[in-house]
Protein backbone atom coordinates (compact mmCIF):
# COMPACT_ATOMS: atom_id res chain seq x y z
CA UNK A 1 0.00 0.00 0.00
CA UNK A 2 1.40 3.37 -0.47
CA UNK A 3 0.14 6.72 0.02
CA UNK A 4 -0.61 9.78 -1.75
CA UNK A 5 1.38 12.80 -0.24
CA UNK A 6 3.10 15.92 -1.58
CA UNK A 7 7.04 16.06 -1.06
CA UNK A 8 6.87 19.04 1.63
CA UNK A 9 5.17 16.09 4.32
CA UNK A 10 7.92 13.78 2.97
CA UNK A 11 9.43 13.73 6.56
CA UNK A 12 6.36 12.14 7.73
CA UNK A 13 6.56 9.23 5.60
CA UNK A 14 10.46 8.21 6.05
CA UNK A 15 10.96 4.26 5.52
CA UNK A 16 7.67 4.23 4.42
CA UNK A 17 5.99 3.96 0.33
CA UNK A 18 4.22 7.01 -1.23
CA UNK A 19 2.96 7.92 -4.43
CA UNK A 20 4.07 11.41 -5.60
CA UNK A 21 2.84 13.20 -8.26
CA UNK A 22 4.99 16.03 -10.15
CA UNK A 23 7.10 17.32 -12.86
CA UNK A 24 10.53 16.04 -14.03
CA UNK A 25 12.89 19.02 -13.32
CA UNK A 26 16.18 16.72 -14.71
CA UNK A 27 16.46 13.05 -14.99
CA UNK A 28 20.16 12.27 -14.94
CA UNK A 29 21.35 8.56 -15.51
CA UNK A 30 24.12 7.25 -14.09
CA UNK A 31 24.92 3.54 -15.56
CA UNK A 32 22.16 1.31 -12.89
CA UNK A 33 20.57 4.36 -11.97
CA UNK A 34 18.53 6.87 -12.98
CA UNK A 35 18.20 9.98 -10.88
CA UNK A 36 14.89 12.09 -11.53
CA UNK A 37 14.98 15.22 -9.66
CA UNK A 38 11.09 15.51 -8.90
CA UNK A 39 9.26 18.88 -8.08
CA UNK A 40 5.52 19.29 -7.12
CA UNK A 41 4.55 22.85 -6.43
CA UNK A 42 5.68 22.03 -2.70
CA UNK A 43 9.03 21.04 -3.18
CA UNK A 44 11.98 18.99 -5.01
CA UNK A 45 12.76 15.37 -4.44
CA UNK A 46 15.35 13.16 -5.71
CA UNK A 47 13.96 10.15 -7.00
CA UNK A 48 16.09 6.88 -8.11
CA UNK A 49 15.20 4.71 -10.40
CA UNK A 50 17.33 1.48 -10.33
CA UNK A 51 17.59 -1.37 -12.76
CA UNK A 52 17.87 -3.70 -10.66
CA UNK A 53 14.84 -3.49 -8.79
CA UNK A 54 12.62 -1.93 -11.20
CA UNK A 55 10.95 -3.53 -14.07
CA UNK A 56 12.82 -2.87 -17.37
CA UNK A 57 10.16 -1.05 -18.91
CA UNK A 58 9.71 1.55 -16.76
CA UNK A 59 13.53 1.75 -16.20
CA UNK A 60 13.60 2.09 -20.43
CA UNK A 61 10.80 4.91 -19.12
CA UNK A 62 12.51 6.83 -16.40
CA UNK A 63 15.66 6.72 -19.08
CA UNK A 64 14.20 8.94 -21.65
CA UNK A 65 11.84 11.48 -19.64
CA UNK A 66 12.08 14.80 -20.56
CA UNK A 67 12.24 17.94 -18.49
CA UNK A 68 8.32 19.12 -17.40
CA UNK A 69 7.42 16.26 -18.13
CA UNK A 70 4.20 15.14 -15.44
CA UNK A 71 4.84 11.69 -13.78
CA UNK A 72 3.65 9.92 -11.20
CA UNK A 73 6.25 7.95 -8.67
CA UNK A 74 5.51 5.27 -6.14
CA UNK A 75 8.62 4.30 -3.75
CA UNK A 76 10.28 3.92 -0.58
CA UNK A 77 11.16 7.65 1.73
CA UNK A 78 14.59 7.79 3.21
CA UNK A 79 16.55 10.47 4.64
CA UNK A 80 19.29 12.13 2.40
CA UNK A 81 21.33 15.08 3.65
CA UNK A 82 23.34 14.76 0.05
CA UNK A 83 19.60 14.69 -2.00
CA UNK A 84 17.49 18.20 -2.79
CA UNK A 85 14.92 18.53 -0.76
CA UNK A 86 16.71 16.00 2.10
CA UNK A 87 14.83 12.92 1.26
CA UNK A 88 15.24 10.03 -1.57
CA UNK A 89 12.91 8.25 -3.06
CA UNK A 90 13.73 4.63 -4.13
CA UNK A 91 11.17 4.43 -7.13
CA UNK A 92 9.11 0.79 -7.35
CA UNK A 93 6.64 2.35 -9.59
CA UNK A 94 6.83 5.34 -12.65
CA UNK A 95 3.89 6.50 -14.71
CA UNK A 96 4.33 9.30 -17.41
CA UNK A 97 0.67 11.31 -17.37
CA UNK A 98 2.03 13.70 -19.77
CA UNK A 99 5.16 13.41 -21.72
CA UNK A 100 6.59 17.24 -22.39
CA UNK A 101 8.37 17.48 -25.59
CA UNK A 102 11.07 20.05 -26.44
CA UNK A 103 10.15 22.18 -23.20
CA UNK A 104 11.44 25.97 -24.04
CA UNK A 105 12.98 26.92 -20.95
CA UNK A 106 15.81 24.49 -20.81
CA UNK A 107 18.97 24.96 -18.26
CA UNK A 108 20.90 26.67 -20.74
CA UNK A 109 20.50 30.88 -19.84
CA UNK A 110 17.93 32.43 -21.78
CA UNK A 111 17.50 36.30 -22.27
CA UNK A 112 14.99 38.16 -20.31
CA UNK A 113 12.71 39.09 -23.21
CA UNK A 114 12.71 35.53 -24.06
CA UNK A 115 11.69 34.83 -19.97
CA UNK A 116 9.38 37.55 -19.89
CA UNK A 117 7.45 35.75 -23.44
CA UNK A 118 7.14 32.47 -21.97
CA UNK A 119 5.72 34.13 -18.37
CA UNK A 120 3.20 31.22 -18.22
CA UNK A 121 6.14 28.42 -18.35
CA UNK A 122 8.97 30.91 -16.50
CA UNK A 123 6.69 30.72 -13.70
CA UNK A 124 7.62 27.40 -12.82
CA UNK A 125 11.76 27.96 -11.85
CA UNK A 126 12.51 27.62 -9.06
CA UNK A 127 13.78 31.38 -8.86
CA UNK A 128 10.39 32.76 -9.88
CA UNK A 129 8.44 30.01 -7.44
CA UNK A 130 10.17 31.27 -4.59
CA UNK A 131 9.28 34.84 -5.32
CA UNK A 132 5.78 34.32 -5.90
CA UNK A 133 6.28 32.44 -2.34
CA UNK A 134 7.63 35.71 -0.64
CA UNK A 135 4.91 37.49 -2.08
CA UNK A 136 2.21 35.38 -1.07
CA UNK A 137 3.20 36.17 2.54
CA UNK A 138 4.23 39.83 2.05
CA UNK A 139 0.87 39.92 1.04
CA UNK A 140 -0.53 37.66 4.15
CA UNK A 141 1.22 39.95 5.94
CA UNK A 142 0.12 43.25 4.94
CA UNK A 143 -3.47 42.32 5.84
CA UNK A 144 -2.50 40.92 9.16
CA UNK A 145 -0.91 44.01 10.08
CA UNK A 146 -4.08 46.16 9.06
CA UNK A 147 -7.11 43.36 10.67
CA UNK A 148 -4.99 43.16 13.56
CA UNK A 149 -4.29 46.49 14.52
CA UNK A 150 -8.45 47.50 14.02
CA UNK A 151 -8.72 48.82 10.43
CA UNK A 152 -11.79 48.06 8.60
CA UNK A 153 -11.35 47.01 5.20
CA UNK A 154 -12.75 48.94 2.34
CA UNK A 155 -12.61 47.59 -1.57
CA UNK A 156 -12.60 50.56 -3.42
CA UNK A 157 -14.04 50.67 -7.14
CA UNK A 158 -11.69 50.18 -9.93
CA UNK A 159 -13.90 52.36 -12.27
CA UNK A 160 -13.32 56.00 -11.27
CA UNK A 161 -15.26 59.43 -12.55
CA UNK A 162 -12.02 61.31 -11.80
CA UNK A 163 -7.91 61.21 -11.12
CA UNK A 164 -6.76 60.65 -7.88
CA UNK A 165 -3.10 60.83 -9.20
CA UNK A 166 -2.78 63.57 -11.64
CA UNK A 167 -4.21 63.35 -15.24
CA UNK A 168 -0.94 62.73 -16.81
CA UNK A 169 -0.98 59.00 -16.16
CA UNK A 170 -4.89 58.01 -16.45
CA UNK A 171 -6.06 54.53 -18.86
CA UNK A 172 -9.56 56.30 -20.02
CA UNK A 173 -12.83 53.48 -21.11
CA UNK A 174 -15.99 54.12 -22.62
CA UNK A 175 -18.83 53.49 -19.66
CA UNK A 176 -21.64 53.53 -21.28
CA UNK A 177 -20.75 56.41 -23.67
CA UNK A 178 -19.14 58.30 -20.73
CA UNK A 179 -15.55 58.63 -20.04
CA UNK A 180 -14.17 56.62 -17.17
CA UNK A 181 -10.76 55.96 -15.63
CA UNK A 182 -9.27 52.87 -14.16
CA UNK A 183 -8.39 53.81 -10.69
CA UNK A 184 -5.19 54.65 -10.11
CA UNK A 185 -5.58 54.79 -6.19
CA UNK A 186 -8.32 54.02 -3.88
CA UNK A 187 -7.62 56.55 -1.51
CA UNK A 188 -10.37 59.26 -2.29
CA UNK A 189 -12.70 56.55 -1.78
CA UNK A 190 -10.81 55.37 1.62
CA UNK A 191 -10.91 59.13 2.70
CA UNK A 192 -14.78 58.63 2.48
CA UNK A 193 -14.52 55.77 4.47
CA UNK A 194 -12.68 56.46 7.21
CA UNK A 195 -15.35 59.21 8.13
CA UNK A 196 -17.51 56.32 8.86
CA UNK A 197 -15.26 53.55 10.07
CA UNK A 198 -11.85 55.38 11.47
CA UNK A 199 -9.21 53.52 10.47
CA UNK A 200 -9.65 51.89 7.33
CA UNK A 201 -7.60 50.64 4.56
CA UNK A 202 -8.08 49.49 1.12
CA UNK A 203 -6.36 46.57 -1.20
CA UNK A 204 -6.13 46.04 -4.86
CA UNK A 205 -4.91 46.67 -8.29
CA UNK A 206 -4.43 50.09 -9.33
CA UNK A 207 -3.80 50.89 -12.73
CA UNK A 208 -1.24 54.15 -14.51
CA UNK A 209 -0.51 54.90 -18.04
CA UNK A 210 3.01 54.81 -17.20
CA UNK A 211 4.99 55.69 -20.53
CA UNK A 212 8.43 55.02 -18.76
CA UNK A 213 10.43 51.62 -19.25
CA UNK A 214 11.96 51.80 -16.27
CA UNK A 215 13.09 48.91 -13.13
CA UNK A 216 10.23 50.47 -10.88
CA UNK A 217 7.12 50.99 -13.08
CA UNK A 218 4.19 48.79 -13.82
CA UNK A 219 0.88 49.60 -15.66
CA UNK A 220 -1.03 47.28 -13.02
CA UNK A 221 0.08 47.13 -9.97
CA UNK A 222 -1.07 46.44 -6.57
CA UNK A 223 -1.42 49.10 -3.53
CA UNK A 224 -2.46 49.45 0.00
CA UNK A 225 -3.55 52.02 1.63
CA UNK A 226 -4.29 52.79 4.85
CA UNK A 227 -6.06 55.31 5.60
CA UNK A 228 -6.87 57.22 9.49
CA UNK A 229 -9.32 60.17 10.57
CA UNK A 230 -8.27 62.45 13.35
CA UNK A 231 -4.61 62.00 12.24
CA UNK A 232 -1.41 63.83 11.49
CA UNK A 233 1.10 63.91 9.48
CA UNK A 234 3.17 62.51 12.04
CA UNK A 235 0.75 60.16 13.10
CA UNK A 236 0.60 58.36 9.67
CA UNK A 237 4.57 58.19 8.76
CA UNK A 238 4.60 56.61 12.48
CA UNK A 239 1.94 53.70 11.09
CA UNK A 240 4.15 53.33 8.35
CA UNK A 241 7.29 53.18 9.90
CA UNK A 242 5.33 50.30 12.14
CA UNK A 243 4.10 48.59 9.50
CA UNK A 244 7.27 48.53 7.39
CA UNK A 245 9.07 46.86 10.69
CA UNK A 246 6.41 44.13 11.03
CA UNK A 247 6.87 43.20 7.30
CA UNK A 248 9.91 42.66 7.37
CA UNK A 249 10.05 40.68 9.95
CA UNK A 250 7.23 38.36 8.82
CA UNK A 251 9.33 37.99 5.87
CA UNK A 252 12.37 37.15 7.40
CA UNK A 253 10.82 34.84 10.29
CA UNK A 254 9.39 32.84 7.00
CA UNK A 255 11.97 32.80 4.43
CA UNK A 256 15.14 33.28 5.41
CA UNK A 257 16.23 30.20 3.49
CA UNK A 258 14.18 31.80 0.08
CA UNK A 259 15.78 34.86 0.32
CA UNK A 260 19.37 33.36 0.60
CA UNK A 261 18.62 31.32 -2.56
CA UNK A 262 17.72 34.67 -4.32
CA UNK A 263 20.85 35.78 -3.42
CA UNK A 264 19.73 38.52 -1.14
CA UNK A 265 21.97 40.32 1.35
CA UNK A 266 19.58 38.84 4.58
CA UNK A 267 21.82 41.22 6.57
CA UNK A 268 21.42 44.06 5.34
CA UNK A 269 17.53 43.21 5.17
CA UNK A 270 17.55 42.80 8.94
CA UNK A 271 19.02 46.00 9.80
CA UNK A 272 15.98 47.38 9.56
CA UNK A 273 14.90 48.71 12.56
CA UNK A 274 12.99 51.86 13.99
CA UNK A 275 13.50 54.64 14.10
CA UNK A 276 13.93 54.96 10.49
CA UNK A 277 15.13 58.41 8.84
CA UNK A 278 13.21 61.42 8.54
CA UNK A 279 14.45 64.23 6.43
CA UNK A 280 12.49 67.32 4.56
CA UNK A 281 13.30 67.73 1.24
CA UNK A 282 14.49 70.62 1.50
CA UNK A 283 17.57 68.66 3.58
CA UNK A 284 17.28 65.86 0.59
CA UNK A 285 18.17 68.56 -1.90
CA UNK A 286 21.30 70.04 -0.18
CA UNK A 287 22.27 66.28 0.14
CA UNK A 288 21.76 65.72 -3.67
CA UNK A 289 24.07 69.02 -4.30
CA UNK A 290 26.77 68.19 -2.09
CA UNK A 291 29.65 66.17 -1.33
CA UNK A 292 28.48 63.12 -0.20
CA UNK A 293 26.56 62.04 -3.51
CA UNK A 294 29.07 63.69 -5.99
CA UNK A 295 31.40 60.71 -3.79
CA UNK A 296 28.96 58.13 -4.15
CA UNK A 297 28.77 58.51 -7.85
CA UNK A 298 32.52 58.75 -8.61
CA UNK A 299 33.31 55.75 -6.75
CA UNK A 300 30.72 53.64 -8.56
CA UNK A 301 32.17 54.91 -11.81
CA UNK A 302 35.40 53.70 -10.79
CA UNK A 303 34.35 50.11 -8.98
CA UNK A 304 32.15 49.78 -12.22
CA UNK A 305 34.55 50.84 -14.88
CA UNK A 306 36.98 48.19 -13.08
CA UNK A 307 34.48 45.40 -12.90
CA UNK A 308 33.95 45.75 -16.78
CA UNK A 309 37.71 45.53 -17.23
CA UNK A 310 37.80 42.01 -15.28
CA UNK A 311 34.52 40.87 -16.87
CA UNK A 312 36.64 41.69 -20.62
CA UNK A 313 39.45 39.48 -19.28
CA UNK A 314 37.45 36.57 -18.08
CA UNK A 315 35.00 36.65 -21.03
CA UNK A 316 38.33 36.22 -23.01
CA UNK A 317 39.39 32.88 -20.84
CA UNK A 318 35.83 31.70 -21.30
CA UNK A 319 36.37 31.71 -25.11
CA UNK A 320 39.50 30.05 -24.59
CA UNK A 321 38.53 27.54 -22.46
CA UNK A 322 35.24 26.59 -24.31
CA UNK A 323 37.91 26.27 -27.63
CA UNK A 324 40.19 23.94 -25.63
CA UNK A 325 37.79 21.91 -23.34
CA UNK A 326 37.40 18.14 -24.65
CA UNK A 327 34.24 17.18 -23.10
CA UNK A 328 30.81 18.94 -24.39
CA UNK A 329 29.65 19.38 -21.02
CA UNK A 330 33.26 21.45 -20.22
CA UNK A 331 32.27 23.55 -23.55
CA UNK A 332 28.71 23.91 -22.47
CA UNK A 333 29.58 25.40 -18.90
CA UNK A 334 32.07 27.87 -20.28
CA UNK A 335 29.30 28.35 -22.80
CA UNK A 336 27.07 29.31 -19.85
CA UNK A 337 29.41 31.31 -17.47
CA UNK A 338 30.53 33.37 -20.67
CA UNK A 339 26.75 34.46 -21.49
CA UNK A 340 26.28 35.23 -17.58
CA UNK A 341 29.42 37.76 -17.98
CA UNK A 342 28.28 39.00 -21.05
CA UNK A 343 24.88 40.03 -19.64
CA UNK A 344 26.54 41.23 -16.51
CA UNK A 345 28.75 43.59 -18.38
CA UNK A 346 26.11 44.90 -20.64
CA UNK A 347 24.07 46.02 -17.52
CA UNK A 348 27.37 47.84 -16.06
CA UNK A 349 27.81 49.22 -19.34
CA UNK A 350 24.38 50.70 -19.04
CA UNK A 351 24.77 51.35 -15.67
CA UNK A 352 28.11 53.57 -16.07
CA UNK A 353 26.75 55.41 -19.35
CA UNK A 354 23.76 57.02 -17.01
CA UNK A 355 26.65 58.04 -14.19
CA UNK A 356 27.35 61.24 -15.81
CA UNK A 357 23.57 62.24 -16.56
CA UNK A 358 22.86 61.35 -12.74
CA UNK A 359 25.72 63.38 -11.34
CA UNK A 360 24.30 66.05 -13.46
CA UNK A 361 21.06 65.87 -12.31
CA UNK A 362 21.66 65.62 -8.43
CA UNK A 363 24.39 68.65 -8.67
CA UNK A 364 21.75 70.91 -10.39
CA UNK A 365 19.05 69.43 -8.27
CA UNK A 366 16.82 72.64 -8.20
CA UNK A 367 14.44 72.95 -5.02
CA UNK A 368 11.19 72.84 -6.43
CA UNK A 369 11.33 69.98 -9.01
CA UNK A 370 10.22 66.62 -8.08
CA UNK A 371 12.74 64.22 -6.91
CA UNK A 372 13.58 61.84 -10.03
CA UNK A 373 14.58 57.75 -10.04
CA UNK A 374 18.09 58.78 -9.67
CA UNK A 375 18.05 60.64 -6.83
CA UNK A 376 16.24 58.61 -5.03
CA UNK A 377 18.70 55.99 -5.32
CA UNK A 378 21.34 58.32 -4.13
CA UNK A 379 19.40 59.27 -1.23
CA UNK A 380 18.27 56.24 -0.37
CA UNK A 381 21.86 55.04 -0.78
CA UNK A 382 23.50 57.22 1.80
CA UNK A 383 21.28 55.90 4.09
CA UNK A 384 21.30 52.45 6.02
CA UNK A 385 17.66 52.52 7.50
CA UNK A 386 14.69 53.58 4.97
CA UNK A 387 14.53 57.19 4.44
CA UNK A 388 10.87 59.11 5.15
CA UNK A 389 11.87 62.54 2.91
CA UNK A 390 8.69 65.16 4.21
CA UNK A 391 7.26 68.43 2.94
CA UNK A 392 7.57 68.29 -1.09
CA UNK A 393 6.86 71.63 -2.69
CA UNK A 394 2.81 71.71 -3.67
CA UNK A 395 3.37 72.75 -6.85
CA UNK A 396 5.09 68.98 -8.13
CA UNK A 397 2.72 67.18 -5.93
CA UNK A 398 -1.37 65.82 -5.77
CA UNK A 399 -3.95 68.11 -5.08
CA UNK A 400 -5.42 66.51 -2.14
CA UNK A 401 -2.08 66.74 -0.20
CA UNK A 402 -2.68 69.44 2.97
CA UNK A 403 -0.61 72.41 2.36
CA UNK A 404 1.59 73.25 5.37
CA UNK A 405 0.45 75.46 7.56
CA UNK A 406 4.03 77.04 8.73
CA UNK A 407 5.42 77.36 4.65
CA UNK A 408 2.64 77.24 2.55
CA UNK A 409 5.11 76.56 -0.61
CA UNK A 410 4.58 72.75 1.09
CA UNK A 411 3.03 70.37 1.23
CA UNK A 412 2.65 67.45 4.06
CA UNK A 413 3.47 64.88 2.17
CA UNK A 414 6.08 62.17 2.29
CA UNK A 415 8.04 59.46 0.30
CA UNK A 416 9.53 56.33 2.43
CA UNK A 417 12.91 55.41 0.35
CA UNK A 418 13.57 51.54 1.01
CA UNK A 419 17.58 51.50 1.59
CA UNK A 420 20.02 50.31 -1.03
CA UNK A 421 19.38 52.05 -3.60
CA UNK A 422 15.51 50.78 -3.88
CA UNK A 423 13.69 53.82 -3.52
CA UNK A 424 9.82 54.88 -3.56
CA UNK A 425 8.02 52.23 -2.55
CA UNK A 426 5.65 54.44 0.09
CA UNK A 427 3.85 57.54 -0.88
CA UNK A 428 1.34 59.24 1.95
CA UNK A 429 0.42 62.70 2.91
CA UNK A 430 -1.78 64.35 5.50
CA UNK A 431 -4.97 65.60 3.41
CA UNK A 432 -6.12 68.86 2.89
CA UNK A 433 -9.46 69.16 5.09
CA UNK A 434 -10.03 73.04 4.75
CA UNK A 435 -13.32 73.38 2.07
CA UNK A 436 -11.93 76.70 0.88
CA UNK A 437 -8.39 75.41 0.33
CA UNK A 438 -8.56 72.51 -1.33
CA UNK A 439 -11.03 74.15 -4.13
CA UNK A 440 -8.27 76.43 -4.82
CA UNK A 441 -6.19 73.35 -5.15
CA UNK A 442 -8.03 71.65 -7.37
CA UNK A 443 -8.77 74.68 -9.69
CA UNK A 444 -4.90 75.74 -9.54
CA UNK A 445 -3.97 72.10 -10.76
CA UNK A 446 -6.56 72.52 -13.22
CA UNK A 447 -9.08 69.85 -12.73
CA UNK A 448 -12.81 70.18 -12.82
CA UNK A 449 -14.55 70.73 -10.43
CA UNK A 450 -18.00 68.27 -11.10
CA UNK A 451 -16.32 65.36 -10.94
CA UNK A 452 -14.92 66.15 -7.27
CA UNK A 453 -18.00 67.50 -5.95
CA UNK A 454 -18.80 63.86 -3.43
CA UNK A 455 -14.64 64.51 -2.65
CA UNK A 456 -15.32 68.14 -1.48
CA UNK A 457 -18.49 66.99 0.77
CA UNK A 458 -16.30 65.24 3.26
CA UNK A 459 -15.05 69.06 3.62
CA UNK A 460 -18.53 70.44 4.55
CA UNK A 461 -19.63 67.81 6.59
CA UNK A 462 -17.40 67.22 9.72
CA UNK A 463 -14.42 67.94 8.80
CA UNK A 464 -11.12 66.74 10.54
CA UNK A 465 -7.58 66.33 9.88
CA UNK A 466 -6.76 62.51 8.50
CA UNK A 467 -4.31 61.12 6.38
CA UNK A 468 -2.93 58.15 5.06
CA UNK A 469 -0.12 56.62 2.44
CA UNK A 470 -0.04 53.81 -0.44
CA UNK A 471 2.38 50.76 -0.43
CA UNK A 472 3.16 49.62 -3.56
CA UNK A 473 3.62 45.38 -3.43
CA UNK A 474 5.89 44.86 -6.20
CA UNK A 475 7.97 47.38 -5.30
CA UNK A 476 8.02 46.50 -1.55
CA UNK A 477 9.07 42.83 -2.71
CA UNK A 478 11.46 43.90 -4.93
CA UNK A 479 13.40 45.32 -2.10
CA UNK A 480 12.66 42.46 0.63
CA UNK A 481 14.04 40.19 -2.33
CA UNK A 482 16.44 42.38 -3.74
CA UNK A 483 15.47 42.36 -7.18
CA UNK A 484 16.59 44.89 -9.72
CA UNK A 485 13.32 44.96 -11.70
CA UNK A 486 10.10 44.73 -10.41
CA UNK A 487 9.16 42.62 -13.38
CA UNK A 488 9.12 39.88 -11.41
CA UNK A 489 7.45 40.28 -8.46
CA UNK A 490 4.01 40.08 -10.21
CA UNK A 491 2.62 36.71 -11.90
CA UNK A 492 1.55 38.98 -14.56
CA UNK A 493 3.76 41.96 -15.37
CA UNK A 494 1.86 44.73 -17.64
CA UNK A 495 4.47 47.08 -18.75
CA UNK A 496 4.62 49.76 -22.02
CA UNK A 497 4.29 47.77 -24.47
CA UNK A 498 3.86 44.68 -22.47
CA UNK A 499 0.46 42.95 -21.95
CA UNK A 500 1.71 38.98 -23.45
CA UNK A 501 0.89 36.16 -22.22
O1 LIG B 1 3.08 57.68 -4.48
P1 LIG B 1 1.82 57.13 -5.07
O2 LIG B 1 1.45 57.57 -6.42
O3 LIG B 1 0.68 57.47 -4.00
C1 LIG B 1 -0.64 57.29 -4.17
O4 LIG B 1 -1.17 56.70 -5.07
C2 LIG B 1 -1.44 57.77 -2.99
N1 LIG B 1 -2.83 57.98 -3.43
C3 LIG B 1 -1.35 56.78 -1.89
C4 LIG B 1 -2.08 57.22 -0.66
O5 LIG B 1 -1.67 58.18 -0.04
N2 LIG B 1 -3.12 56.53 -0.31
O6 LIG B 1 1.90 55.53 -5.08
C5 LIG B 1 2.11 54.85 -3.89
C6 LIG B 1 3.06 53.68 -4.12
C7 LIG B 1 4.45 54.10 -4.56
O7 LIG B 1 5.25 54.48 -3.48
C8 LIG B 1 4.93 52.82 -5.22
O8 LIG B 1 5.35 51.86 -4.26
C9 LIG B 1 3.68 52.30 -5.87
O9 LIG B 1 2.59 52.84 -5.18
N3 LIG B 1 3.64 52.70 -7.28
C10 LIG B 1 3.99 51.90 -8.31
N4 LIG B 1 4.46 50.65 -8.35
C11 LIG B 1 4.73 50.10 -9.54
N5 LIG B 1 4.54 50.74 -10.71
C12 LIG B 1 4.08 52.02 -10.74
N6 LIG B 1 3.88 52.62 -11.89
C13 LIG B 1 3.78 52.65 -9.49
N7 LIG B 1 3.31 53.87 -9.15
C14 LIG B 1 3.24 53.88 -7.81
MG1 LIG C 1 4.81 58.64 -5.17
Amino acid sequence: MSISTTIAELTEYVGQTVTLHGWVLRNTPKGKLIFVTLRDGTGHCQCVVERGDASESFFEEAKHLTQESAIEVTGSVSAEERAIGGFEVRVTNLRTIQGAVDYPITPKPHGVDYLMKHRHLWFRSQRQHVILRIRHTLVDAIRRYFNDNGFVLIDTPIFAPAAGEGTSTLFELDYFGDPVYLAQTGQLYVETACMAHRKVYCFGPTFRAEKSKTRRHLTEFWMVEPEIAFASMDDVIDLAEDMVCSLVERVLADHRADLEFLGRDVEALERTRKPFHRISYSEAAEILRGPQAKELLEKDLAEKTAEIEELGNRIDELIETGKTAKKKWQQEKAAQQEQTARERRTELEEEVSNIPQHMELAAGFEWGSDLGGSDETIISRLHVQPVFVHRYPKEVKAFYMRVDREDDRLVENFDMLAPEGFGEVIGGSAREEDYDVLLSRIREQGLPQEPYEWYLDLRRYGSVPHGGFGLGVERTLGWLCGLKHVRETIPFPRMMGKFYP
